[in-house]
């Protein structure tokens, strides 16, 4: 048990100063089929191998390990978006669901390697399929929800699934979501498909392909409960999750199965400072990575109850998530700041209905949270109690990496803080020296760590040249994200450095915009930049130039915005259009884009602009949202 901050240095300098005793002392806690032989291979970097030469199961870990003394304890409580759905799941219940749905894909034919696409609501079902693919080896690649037809391609293509996990439909907002119609037209470009697996959830009539498609419910029936968790190697994949890079095409991010599982368990018991009684929300959707850690697989490694909520946030009420918190006596919440700007904005009238007092820890994650913010959280949801973790953290690193610890990080609003166990985080110039507090610069990691991402998934080099390349000499990972340190050493992160944008806590790349952008037949060339948005954190801005014979205007905006929302999803839709004749550019044919975010955000632009090819651009461009 860590209580002062002191403590918490002297064994932050211990996992830095020796991690192979510190992380072997954190991955005895597991069931081990054979124990490691080294815990940590650098010897190749940036592949790292952790707990070489050991064999286990995250699957047994999360479930079998715990049966004994939890059984009956709920590992699942689960709410439907529509009011009367729910469900709760204890430890022995789910291994059950879990070893019956992982003989379904063996039956099937599903070996040890393959890839599984999900694409699925959040429902118990989702986080079955997960545990059954981990069970057995399977690889899972998991597609949020909302992403369209084009972008499932894409996913399942690049990982080369066999097989697609999904549902008839799901509910968001009283909406139902066709899910098994956009997988049937995803399935179409989709050669290395063979079997879809389909949950009935919302009972919305569907086309079933005979030979291909199958029911969850069909498939269930007569499979045998008892399923021995396979022995893995402790390298061996455990998923795939796709997330946007600076080009068009999304990065496969792969992690593994031992050091995720060590990883995403510390940081889970330390930073939610869990205890036996806790009913624990993160209100995640899987289909991101923060609901794979911190929904199914830290919360159920620790035998903690997780709960998950179906929908929306705002349905049937802008109270919904606080009635949840009141019914099931919620002791630990983890949200992202663009939900809370919503709630913000929604009034304090939805949470004062209900008791929260429950609450006794609360968490931040997905974007930089603005002190305004901060305070209304702590004050109104936590009733100035409840500590608040800010944790940052990415798809890349598997777990959280830069965290206060509940009650012994002294916390600033809005900043991080300090670096978790094992993580040797620093703020570089952009020689890889380590700046003087006070100044900006890089955020990297300079040492290997558990639950780090191993490659991009059929693609080493890329894996070395967007994560490893710029500072090769020193070895050190670099995040993506600017940072500063304060006078006191604590980290605030300042946004991304490449052309990622931040929209509501999901990365959304610029150029998968724009290439969806330009496939429009009017569409001649489109820049996309992110813009200051109240709630959303970062709005999407498209400039686009329009060939000739169409015509600009509202009708046309709409067209656009709807093929992006075709294209990639709901999230990636333009929050503004903005009609150019031309777009700013360098001499080199660079577009301009401190300048388009400049017009987006409706501020003058400084600075320099001499390498501009024609100031008359940015003129019509102005003189245009004037008009
Ligand atoms: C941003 C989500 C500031 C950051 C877990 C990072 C944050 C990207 C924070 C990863 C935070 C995440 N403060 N920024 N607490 N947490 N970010 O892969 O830019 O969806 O690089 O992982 O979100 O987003 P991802």
């Amino acid at each position: 048990m860590i209580r002062t901050q002191e403590e918490y240095q002297q064994l932050y300098r211990k996992s830095i100063d020796l991690p192979e005793k510190f992380w072997g002392d954190v991955a005895s806690e597991f069931h081990w089929f054979r124990k490691w032989d080294r815990v940590l291979n650098w010897e190749n970097p940036p592949f790292a191998k952790w707990f070489e030469g050991g064999k286990t199961n995250l699957s047994y870990n999360c479930l079998d390990r715990h049966l004994a003394a939890r059984g009956n304890k709920p590992a699942i409580i689960w709410e439907g978006e529509p009011n009367e759905d729910r469900r709760v799941l204890t430890y022995a219940e789910l291994h059950r669901e879990v070893c019956k749905f992982a003989n379904v894909l063996l039956n099937q034919g599903v070996k040890a390697g393959d890839t599984i696409a999900i694409y699925m609501p959040l429902v118990p079902e989702l986080a079955i399929a997960m545990l059954a693919c981990a069970r057995i080896g399977a690889i899972h690649s998991i597609i949020f929800g909302g992403f369209s037809a084009p972008a499932l391609v894409d996913r399942i293509n690049d990982a080369s699934s066999k097989f697609v996990i999904t549902a008839d439909g799901s509910w968001r907002r009283g909406n139902l979501i066709e899910l098994k119609k956009i997988v049937d037209d995803a399935l179409k470009n989709t050669p290395t498909v063979k079997n879809c697996i389909v949950l009935r959830r919302a009972a919305n009539a569907i086309d079933m392909v005979s030979g291909r498609d199958l029911w969850w419910h069909d498939v269930m029936t007569g499979a045998s409960e008892y399923c021995s968790a396979a022995e893995l190697d402790s390298e061996h994949p455990l998923f795939i999750l796709y997330t946007s890079g600076s080009t068009g095409k999304p990065k496969g991010i792969l992690h593994t199965t031992a050091g995720y599982m060590v990883g995403t368990h510390l940081t889970t018991k330390y930073v939610f400072d869990l205890r036996e009684q806790d009913v624990y929300w993160c209100t995640a959707d899987i289909g991101w990575v923060t609901g794979h850690s911190y929904v199914v697989y830290g919360p159920l490694s620790n035998g903690a109850t997780t709960l998950m909520y179906e929908g929306a946030p705002n349905y049937p009420d802008v109270d919904r998530f606080w009635s949840i918190v009141e019914r099931y006596k919620v002791n630990v919440f983890y949200t992202a700041p663009t939900a809370i700007r919503a709630f913000m904005k929604w009034g304090n009238e939805a949470p004062k209905k209900h008791d929260l007092s429950s609450l006794r820890l609360l968490g931040s994650v997905g974007e930089p949270i603005n002190p305004e913010a901060w305070i209304w959280y702590h004050e109104i949801i936590g009733g100035g109690r409840c500590p608040i973790v800010d944790t940052w953290w990415q798809t890349e690193t598997g777990g959280i990496m830069i965290t206060p610890l509940p009650g012994i990080t002294p916390t600033k609003p809005g900043s991080a803080t300090f670096p978790f166990f094992g993580v040797d985080a620093a703020v570089v110039d952009d020689k890889g020296e380590e700046l003087p507090l006070g100044q900006g610069g890089f955020l990297v990691i300079r040492k290997p760590w558990p639950s780090m991402l191993r490659t991009l998934w059929g693609d080493d080099a890329r894996f070395r040249e967007v994560y490893w390349a710029r500072f090769a000499d020193k070895g050190y990972y670099m995040a993506g994200d600017g940072a500063v340190r304060d006078e006191d050493g604590y980290f605030w992160i300042l946004g991304r450095i490449d052309d990622v944008l931040n929209v509501s806590g999901h990365r959304l790349s610029t150029m998968e915009v724009e290439s969806a952008l330009v496939a429009h037949e009017a569409v001649v060339e489109a820049a996309v930049v992110g813009f200051n948005h109240e709630v959303k954190g970062e709005g999407v801005a498209a400039f686009v130039t329009l060939g000739p014979g169409f015509e600009k205007g509202t009708k046309m905006a709409d067209a656009l915005k709807k093929h992006v929302r075709d294209m990639i999803g709901a999230i990636a839709a333009p929050d503004q259009i903005h009609f150019s004749e031309a777009l700013p550019k360098t001499r080199s044919g660079k577009i301009m884009r401190r300048l388009l975010r400049d017009v987006a955000n409706g501020v003058e632009s400084k600075g320099d602009m001499t390498t501009l090819e024609d100031l008359n651009v940015l003129a019509k461009l102005r003189q245009q949202e004037e008009e």
